[in-house]
């Protein structure tokens, strides 16, 4: 097992008994991370929902289930991605998490991007938006299909897959649609970078 493998583990089983935040009352499970942890594509979500603290992994619900449908129909494979959240407890009735929760939970999230060091972080929604671009007055429609540097790292904003459940249409222009082509250009430039 690689350094880098052993520290995020050791992170994870400190995540697991966390109480740094009021989220840690109402979990049930401490949701940290999916995927592999050497992947040049690092997808970075809300928080979790209902199904996601029963398991103990990120979009696995119904939202989720629709990411990696898109992810896998475009041709990623499970060696390509790591998906975090802002915070990895859930927030009571599924509610945003508040600043202070995010900012409590903030040093698991730097020390996820850090040790798995990858080629592209996705902001996925506009809480994950919020909490790496400074800027108040750019919305996740505004921001998505773009990429932002930011301390030498590069983002890149999609929506969020919650949205789209309510959005079926896959013509051109419609969120789905610029869903897909989102996540097929995130998987060329991992390539180029
Ligand atoms: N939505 C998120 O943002 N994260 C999850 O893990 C599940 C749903
Ligand atoms: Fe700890 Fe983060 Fe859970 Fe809060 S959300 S208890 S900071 S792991």
């Amino acid at each position: 097992m690689t350094d880098t493998i052993k520290e995020l583990e050791k992170l994870h089983k400190n995540a697991l008994s966390c109480s740094k935040c009021t989220l840690c009352k109402e979990r049930t499970k401490v949701v940290f991370y999916d995927g592999n942890c050497t992947a040049p594509i690092l997808f970075i979500g809300e928080a979790p929902g209902k199904n996601e603290d029963e398991i103990g992994i990120p979009f696995i619900g119904r939202a989720g289930q629709l990411l990696r449908k898109f992810l896998y129909d475009i041709g990623y494979t499970k060696d390509d991605f790591y998906i975090a959240n802002t915070v990895k407890c859930r927030p009571p009735k599924n509610r945003k998490p508040t600043l202070e929760e995010k900012k409590a939970c903030r040093h698991y999230l730097d020390k996820q991007i850090e040790l798995v060091n990858p080629k592209i972080i996705v902001l996925v929604g506009s809480t994950a938006l919020e909490s790496f671009i400074n800027d108040k007055k750019l919305t996740i429609t505004k921001a998505r299909g773009k990429v932002f540097e930011v301390d030498k790292r590069k983002y890149f904003p999609i929506f969020h897959p919650s949205y789209l459940l309510r959005y079926h249409s896959l013509e051109p222009g419609k969120p789905r649609y610029l869903f897909k082509e989102d996540l097929i250009q995130i998987k060329k430039l991992a390539q180029k970078y």
